[in-house]
């Protein structure tokens, strides 16, 4: 379990972390969203005691990191695929592990199978795709069997056999009964796997939620119309109890009200329809919804020109 309690980061002038409370908890996927920037690797590695809290605390299991007892037994995480000597077999660098954190080798030899390693383990780790040392990364993660999983960004550079497999890997460790804290920039990965999302925008939690809540506020699929007269026709969904908002594109956007519905009040109008698409909003379109009304955040969100989200 981890505890964040009004953690701040400020590197400098900027505030990676700002005040940010929350609670990652047993038997649980936690998501951890949040567009580029936004503080979600500072976070983490504060967590890990990598980066130092301007003020605030962490705590893991009710310490700080640094005062954990076993605390390859405890936590686990990966943050930085990258961060492994090249030189290195993927089974010499899981090995050194393990001797330093008094694990067995058979631990190892599962973790490779685990991970689908299995049969590069003798390979040089800086010929490993991108995809590969992630799973290297996971696996480093989980040779202490840790009660706490911390992954950022896991799924870079998987591919569909890798997200299938990390998405089943993330839910079995929940069952398990671990906590587990997993990091992204797209709603997509996280939603498929997690419990609960928290969502961070400018090192601000913007929203902090289960799933089942997400859904039910409805922010996660919009209908995108384009017509003759957005106006007249926002007017009547509008009355009808559809929530309507402009993207930046010229098209409308709403919630709350079935693209068939739409289409009926579009021809009853005798409006001529350009484009009528159900969309899966994007974390972008989350945080406008999430920060209406909050002056600071609008109109920082990345938006290309078609009105959608780059991330
Ligand atoms: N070592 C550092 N020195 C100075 N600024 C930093 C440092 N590390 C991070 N930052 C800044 O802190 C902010 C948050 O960065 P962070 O890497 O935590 O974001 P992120 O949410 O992980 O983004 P991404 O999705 O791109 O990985 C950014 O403005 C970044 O430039
Ligand atoms: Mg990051």
């Amino acid at each position: 379990m981890i505890e964040l309690r009004n953690l701040t980061k400020k590197f400098g002038q900027n505030t990676a972390v700002d005040s940010l409370s929350l609670v990652v908890r047993p038997g649980a996927v936690t998501g951890f969203l949040g567009p580029n920037g936004a503080g979600k690797s500072t976070t983490m590695k504060m967590i890990l005691g990598l980066v130092r809290p301007t003020s605030g605390q962490v705590l893991v299991d009710g310490v700080p990191y640094s005062r954990l007892k076993d605390p390859i037994r405890k936590l686990g995480a990966l943050v930085d695929p990258e961060a492994v000597n090249p030189n290195f077999t993927a089974r010499q660098h899981l090995a050194l592990m393990a001797t330093a954190g008094g694990i067995g080798m058979e631990r190892v030899a599962h973790l490779l199978k685990q991970t689908g390693l299995e049969t590069a383990q003798h390979r040089r780790i800086g010929e490993f795709s991108l995809g590969m040392r992630q799973r290297l990364g996971i696996a480093a993660a989980l040779l202490g069997d840790p009660e706490t999983v911390i992954l950022d960004e896991p799924f870079n550079g998987l591919d569909v056999d890798g997200i299938k497999w990390l998405r089943a890997l993330t839910k079995g460790l929940a069952e398990q009964g671990k906590a587990v804290f997993v990091s992204s920039h797209l709603m997509s990965e996280v939603e498929a796997i997690a419990d609960r999302v928290v969502v961070l925008a400018q090192g601000r939690l913007i929203a902090d939620m289960t799933i089942d809540q997400l859904m039910k506020a409805n922010l996660s699929t919009h209908v995108r119309v384009r017509s003759e007269d957005d106006r007249k026709l926002a007017a009547a969904v509008t009355k009808a109890g559809g929530a309507v908002r402009q993207s930046s594109n010229g098209t409308i956007l709403v919630n709350s009200m079935e693209m068939e519905e739409i289409g009926k009040m579009a021809k009853e109008l005798g409006l001529a329809i350009f484009e009528l698409t159900s969309a899966r909003a994007s974390l972008e379109d989350l945080f406008v919804e999430l920060t209406a009304g909050s002056v600071e955040f609008q109109g920082q969100t990345a938006l290309n020109g078609r009105g959608d989200a780059i991330c």
